[in-house]
Parts: structure tokens; C-alpha cells; sequence
């Protein structure tokens, strides 16, 4: 939920944490703030709201120069977005400074032992009081790793520290359990980040930390032990995208640039798939073939946009595999005691691979015996680390809070494990694999040509910027679609928005339409069931004679849907399962464009952040 960034090297650690903090901000934006080691003193400044109020202050109250620093962006959950309870934190003395991503959970025992022992904690934050703790254990053992080890072993909850102590001034040291951490390995210099993203104009070599593991970094050293001061494992890995993927490369947002992105991402998400066998080939696999062929259930679990690549996932996996699959939001899902076994296996859909509910979803998932695959953009998140298979989606990075090309490969990458799992328990041969296949290489041409022609719902996007609420409608898989667009506009253009399944609309939500409301409806291919096609054109008729202002998705040549659309966005022919990929993007162009329109914030919108960290 919040950007961390740490650096020691030789350039100006203000300037190198500044410009990881902008590539971090993404993560959270209501504060944010740095601390430079110089002079033996820690100097250090925070300020309320973006980090361009944290660039002003410092352009105002400069701070001496110094090659050890950290900094942080924040998402508040202890403590309103403040200056005082924006980080760094320090101890009283002003000779530790700590920054935190997560919950101390204990941290209101912790604080009143501290208060007890003397000390003034000047924040309503969780994270102070781990300043004041590893003030208190450095001065006992003189070594930052063996203080933060100490405090860490004393802490509960969900936490990434990064930290800095004026008598240690080349060293920064780190500590992950359940929150994202990563190392980035320079020449002569050497970077702590929540994500490798603030660090990969500098270095793509990059270091996984663990579970419960601490991190000392020096311009030439890095050291790894877990909280209990073994050694652990270093697993290495080289970051495979560049500097440039991570700016906005001339696009009025990043959300734009994603948008446009999305024809690559599906490429590549597909690159190198199929083997010289012609099987399919997942990133990291760890569960034997006769496992997969005993599975007797599909659960899948993930929030938000990438549940709702979930709930198309569905239709493939039952279609192609003849498992049974449910599809549950993660939030929920351990805590209603599901029935999983050995033979169930759990997919867990992430972007970031940090959500806090899907990784709590797939523990949970684990200790009941069942295989967890993780279909993941984030190489080296805890998702995948901690699942038994992956599928990595090669989106690239996401930056805009709103996502929209990680669905689509999300998407992607459901079908494609669906195939896998009728491949290997023989419900689909290899041709007819091959033949979705190479649908599925089609459809980034597809996304361009409905690229090309947006024009016209941008402008429609435009007219409604004074519209209370849009409702969306979709039948089979545009169903989920029809939720995924409504996600879109609420969260970029803070509207009422809902989706519904066409056919339940009859059952309530019809008492919503009223004259001039605009319903945005997804059209089933009139070349599927032709059943679905007829309904959903029923349905258009109902509401269109009710009053409503209907916005019809449908495929080029479905002529049927003319005489009840006020307007028709056309996409072009796809199979029936795979239509999502091309009828998702007006949805996302239309919330971009309303959003636009309304004034508001497009990549960071009000309340929210990229990665959700807590549960
Ligand atoms: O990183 P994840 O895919 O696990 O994130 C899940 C949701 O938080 C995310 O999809 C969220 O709903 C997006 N902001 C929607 O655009």
C-alpha cells in the first residue's frame, strides 16, 4: 500500500530516493517523505498529500547532501494523511529513521511500553514505534541488522522496514513478513524498493527476499539472514523490462499508455507458449502431471479487476476441461470455511502479486492440502513465490492505479491454462488447442483495430461527464465485463455505477431506468448461441421502452442490435469465449474519457492505491 525506496551508494541518495519515489507513487499518494544520512546526523523532511508537495518543501528547506537515504509514499491506515504521521519516523534522539509498508498489529502494547520506558511518540502511526525500538536495541548491540532482527521478532502483523541509524552511515538495512521487498544490485551501489520499478534506471539485477528475512546493504555487500540471524537463501533475478516501460513515453497518462499497450502485452503474454511437443508451457511448474489429471475442482480466487478475469475464466475452464470451478472474491474466501482437498486445485490471479486477501486466500488454500497456480505480472511478488505453479503475464508494469492491460493478459493467461488443464486431462486434443491458440494470436490485431476506432466513444464519454450513474449489462461471459466496466467508471470517474447480468434485470435493478439513463449493454456474438444473442436483444428493447439512452458493444455485421441502439460501438469478430478481449477496451477508453472530462485524476484516483497490502 505504501512505496519504499532505500539507497547507498555514491550519487546523491536524495535524488536517487526521489526518483524511485516517483516511480512508487502509484502505490500510495497521501504523503510522503525522505531521510539523508550526512555529517554523521540524519536530516530529513515529510509533507502531507502528493510527493510534488515533498519536492516543493525541499526546493524551500533544502537538505545537506548524502549518499545513504530512504524515503517513502503513503497509503494511511494508522493515523490520517498528516505530515506528523507521514514517514520517515524517527526516535527521539533523531538517530534512527525507519519507513513501514503495512500493520503492526501489536502496536498499541508496543506503544505503551515505550511511553512506560520514557519515550514520546509524536505520531498517531504503528510505525513509530519501531524507531524508538531500534534505537533502543542498536544502542545495545551497535549493529543495525541485529537491532531490526530483534525488533522484528518482537513484532506482529504484516511489515516492510527499511531503515537508516546515523552511527551505521553506510548501511541500510530491510525486513519483510508479508509485504513486498525487493533488492536492486548496482555497480558500487545498491537500492532497497517495494517494487523493482524505482530502481530500474539504475540496475536490472535484482535480489528476492523471503518470508521473515532481513537485508543489510552496502555499496558492494548485501547480506540476507532470516529474523533468527541464520544465513538465507539469495535468489537472484534479472528484471526483463526496461527503464523506458515505466515512463509515460509522450501519453497524457499512464492509464492512456497502458490502454495503447494492451495489443504488445497480449503478444507477449503469449510469446514461447507452446513447446516443440506442442504442449503448453507455464513459467514454473511444481505439480506432477498425474496430479493435474486428478483434479477434481477449480477454485479461483483474486480481487477487484482480476476476480473479474476470474469469473470469465470460469466459462473457459468448465467449457474446455468439464471441472466444476468456482469463482470466489478472496476477501471472502477463507472465511467461509471452503471445501478443498489435495484434488482441488486453487488459481490465484494478481497483478501485483501482493494483495494481502489472495495471498491470505492461497495460504488458506495450501493448509487444506489443494496446489495453488498463480497467474501473476510480477516476477518475484509473494504470490507466486509461494504457489505451487505460475503463469506470468508479461504485461509489463502497470502503473495506473485502474487496471487494464493486466486484465486482458490476465485473461489471456486463463485461457490458456484452461487449455492446459484439458490437455492434460485429455478433454481437448492438441489441434483443437492449437486452433484457440492461434484465435487467441489474432486477437492482438483485434484490440488495435478497436484502438483505432475510439474516437466516438470518447466523444460519447464527453457528453456524458453530468451523468449521475451508468448501469451495464452483458449476458455469458459479458457478464464480468459488464462488472469490469462499471469497476472502471466508479473507480476513475467516481460515479454510480453498477453491472448486472441482462436476464436479472427484470428481477429489480430494472426499477433503476428511467428516462435518459445510459446503459451500457455487451452483445453475445449472434454466431454463439444464438439464444443468448436473441435474449440480450430482448432485453435492450426493454429498457430502450423504458426510457433508457442504450450504448450497444457489438460485433462488426450484428445488424440486429441497430434498431434499438442510440449508439453502437462495433468490435470485430472473435470466438465466442474470447470476445472479452476485444469488448473490455471501449469500457476502459469510456471510464479514461469520462474521467478526463470530470477533472479527476486518472492514474491515482481519490482513496485508492495500486497494490492492496492489507487485508
Ligand atoms: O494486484 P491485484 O491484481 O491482486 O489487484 C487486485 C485489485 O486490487 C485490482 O484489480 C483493483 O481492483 C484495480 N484497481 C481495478 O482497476
Amino acid at each position: 500500500m505504501c512505496g519504499i525506496v532505500g539507497y547507498v551508494g555514491s550519487q546523491s541518495a536524495l535524488e536517487v530516493v526521489l526518483a524511485g519515489l516517483r516511480r512508487l507513487e502509484y502505490r500510495g499518494y497521501d504523503s510522503a517523505g525522505v531521510a539523508v544520512l550526512a555529517d554523521g546526523q540524519i536530516a530529513s523532511a515529510r509533507k502531507s498529500g502528493k510527493l510534488v508537495n515533498l519536492e516543493k518543501a525541499l526546493v524551500d528547506g533544502p537538505l545537506p547532501a548524502g549518499a545513504t537515504g530512504i524515503g517513502h509514499t503513503r497509503w494511511a491506515t494508522h493515523g490520517g494523511p498528516t505530515d506528523a504521521n507521514a514517514h520517515p519516523h524517527l526516535d527521539n534522539a533523531g538517530r534512527v529513521a525507519v519507513v513501514h509498508n503495512g500493520i503492526i498489529e501489536n502496536f498499541a502494547e508496543l506503544r505503551a511500553e515505550l511511553a512506560g520506558r520514557g519515550h514520546v511518540l509524536t505520531s498517531e502511526t504503528d510505525t513509530e514505534t519501531v524507531a524508538h525500538l531500534l534505537a533502543e536495541e542498536f544502542s545495545g548491540c551497535a549493529d543495525l541488522a541485529e537491532a531490526m532482527r530483534l525488533v522484528c521478532r518482537r513484532l506482529q502483523g504484516a511489515f516492510t522496514l527499511v531503515a537508516v541509524h546515523a552511527d551505521a552511515p553506510d548501511v541500510v538495512v530491510g525486513a519483510r513478513r508479508n509485504s513486498p521487498l525487493v533488492v536492486g544490485v548496482g555497480e558500487g551501489e545498491a537500492f532497497l524498493a517495494s517494487d523493482v520499478a524505482a530502481f530500474i534506471a539504475h540496475t536490472r539485477s535484482a535480489i528476492e527476499l523471503g518470508q521473515d528475512q532481513v537485508v543489510e546493504v552496502r555499496r558492494d555487500e548485501v547480506v540476507v539472514t532470516g529474523f533468527d540471524g541464520r544465513p538465507a537463501e539469495v535468489r537472484h533475478f534479472r528484471v526483463d523490462w526496461d527503464a523506458a516501460a515505466a515512463e509515460k513515453g509522450g501519453y497524457a497518462s499512464f492509464m492512456h499508455k497502458e490502454i495503447a499497450e494492451q495489443p504488445r502485452a497480449v503478444a507477449d503474454t503469449l510469446l514461447g507458449r507452446i513447446g516443440a511437443d506442442g504442449a503448453l508451457i507455464l513459467d514454473e511448474l511444481r505439480i506432477p502431471a498425474a496430479e493435474l489429471r486428478e483434479v477434481d475442482k477449480v477454485v479461483v480466487v483474486a480481487c477487484g479487476t482480476a476476480f473479474h478475469a476470474g469469473l470469465i475464466a470460469k466459462y473457459a475452464i468448465e467449457h474446455w476441461t468439464r471441472l466444476p470451478c468456482e469463482v470466489e472474491l478472496a476477501s471472502e474466501f477463507r472465511y467461509r470455511d471452503p471445501i478443498l482437498d489435495a484434488r482441488s486445485l486453487v488459481i490465484a490471479i494478481s497483478q501485483s502479486g501482493e494483495t494481502m486477501d489472495t495471498l491470505m486466500a492461497l495460504r488458506h488454500a495450501r493448509e487444506q492440502g489443494s496446489r495453488v497456480l498463480a497467474i501473476c505480472n510480477t516476477n518475484g511478488s509473494t504470490i507466486p513465490r509461494e504457489s505451487d505453479a505460475v503463469l506470468y503475464t508479461h504485461a509489463g508494469p502497470e502503473v495506473a492505479v485502474a487496471s487494464t492491460k493486466a486484465f486482458l493478459t490476465q485473461l489471456v493467461a486463463c485461457y490458456l491454462v484452461a487449455l492446459y488443464l484439458g490437455q492434460a486431462r485429455g478433454t481437448k486434443w492438441g489441434d483443437e488447442v492449437l486452433g484457440v491458440v492461434r484465435d487467441l494470436a489474432d486477437i492482438a490485431g483485434a484490440v488495435e483495430r478497436v484502438l483505432g476506432d475510439m474516437e466516438p466513444v470518447r466523444e460519447l464519454a464527453r457528453s456524458l461527464a453530468g451523468a449521475g450513474t451508468v448501469l451495464f449489462l452483458g449476458r455469458h461471459v459479458g457478464y464480468p465485463v459488464a462488472l469490469e466496466g462499471a469497476l472502471k467508471l466508479k473507480e476513475l470517474a467516481y460515479m454510480h455505477a453498477e453491472g448486472f447480468a441482462a436476464g436479472e434485470l427484470k428481477h429489480g435493478p430494472i426499477a433503476l431506468v428511467e428516462e435518459g439513463l445510459p446503459v451500457v449493454v455487451v452483445v453475445p456474438s449472434p454466431r454463439g448461441r444464438c439464444v443468448l444473442h436473441d435474449k440480450i436483444v430482448s432485453n435492450i428493447q426493454e429498457i430502450r421502452a423504458r426510457g433508457a439512452r442504450t450504448i450497444v458493444i457489438a460485433e462488426e455485421g450484428d445488424d440486429a442490435v441497430l434498431p434499438y441502439a442510440d449508439h453502437v460501438v462495433r468490435v470485430p469478430v472473435t470466438p465466442t469465449l474470447l470476445q472479452p478481449l476485444v469488448t473490455t477496451v471501449p469500457l476502459q477508453v469510456f471510464a479514461c474519457e469520462l474521467a478526463v472530462a470530470r477533472g479527476n485524476e486518472v492514474d491515482q484516483p481519490r482513496n485508492l492505491a495500486k497494490s492492496v497490502t492489507v487485508e
